[in-house]
């Protein structure tokens, strides 16, 4: 496959925000929040694409109960003669307005993502979209940190288990080694959750002095997941769609701090290579 000459030509000015939304263990709410994040934000009749990243199982299509055509394996077969416009042929259209890019149907097609492929198809929906919304694989694998480190903001979920601090706390530790600490947003998922650690616990544990809150409430969360409409558009009402509308607000928001700030260069790789001369001693 041809995949050289990945890098479009692209005008800097016009550059969308990418936001990815990950987190150090599973099951914790990113595909919800993600999915509520990209509808909400689409409320302000912007233009934002949600890409699954969670190229083996991503569930983004049921959550948002979307009969998808097209997934990011039908693009890598084009990829050699890419650009803004034929990818949009390949994303699904919600009726909220969000554009979607499915993951692959199956998942062993997960592996013919490259960080290359990664790297394109998101520079090119940044062109022609306000935001870039990922649904990150869980934990740091190299296709995470592909899409983390491309990212504006990265939003790491968290919610009030020990084991999910524990590992939650590791990883911002280590996205601050790899000079990526002041893109993270911590959010709590949730935070009103019964458990022996107390949400206001979080920012001591964590280091982090302003997390986002969002409610538990399971019977919203589950619906929105199993029938597949977002609850940011038949729940707008409830306490958890009013934490998300709010959410939504405080990433544009940060969005115009950060804009003119200059990209840091990739330390991704240096960091991988010094821990692997570490692993072999040399
Ligand atoms: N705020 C919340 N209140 C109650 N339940 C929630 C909340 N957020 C998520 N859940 C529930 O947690 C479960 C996991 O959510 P989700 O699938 O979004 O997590 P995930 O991080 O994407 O998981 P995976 O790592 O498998 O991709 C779902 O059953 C969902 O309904
Ligand atoms: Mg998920």
């Amino acid at each position: 496959m041809e995949v050289n000459n990945l890098q479009p030509e692209i005008n800097k000015a016009k550059r969308g925000e990418m936001i990815a939304v990950c987190s150090a263990k599973g099951g914790v709410g990113k595909t919800l929040l993600s999915v509520n994040l990209a509808v909400s934000l689409s409320k302000k009749n912007i233009q934002v694409t949600l890409v699954d990243g969670d190229f083996q199982f991503g569930d983004v299509s049921i959550a948002m109960d979307l009969h998808t055509t097209f997934s990011i394996k039908d693009v890598i077969e084009e990829i050699s003669h890419l650009d803004q416009f034929s990818l949009a042929n390949f994303l699904n259209r919600h009726e909220s307005g969000v554009k979607v890019l499915a993951a692959p149907e199956r998942p062993e097609h997960a592996d013919l993502i490259t960080p290359a492929i990664i790297n394109k198809v998101i520079d090119l929906l940044l062109i022609q979209n306000d935001y870039v919304v990922v649904d990150t694989g869980v934990g740091l694998q190299d296709k995470s940190l592909t899409i983390i480190e491309k990212a504006d903001q990265i939003i790491v979920v968290t919610n009030l288990e020990m084991t999910t601090l524990k590992n939650t706390k590791l990883m911002l530790e280590t996205l601050d080694i790899l000079g990526m600490r002041d893109k993270v947003q911590v959010v709590i998922n949730r935070s009103t959750m019964e458990s022996v650690i107390e949400a206001t616990d979080v920012p001591d544990i964590l280091g982090e002095e302003n997390p986002i809150y969002i409610p538990n409430d399971f019977q919203t969360a589950s619906q929105s997941l199993n029938i597949g409409v977002p609850f940011v558009s038949n729940q707008g009402k409830t306490e958890i769609a009013k934490a998300v509308y709010k959410m939504a607000e405080q990433l544009s928001s940060r969005r115009e701090i950060t804009m003119f700030k200059p990209k840091s260069p990739s330390i991704f790789t240096k960091f991988l290579s010094k821990a692997k001369r570490t692993k072999e001693g040399i």
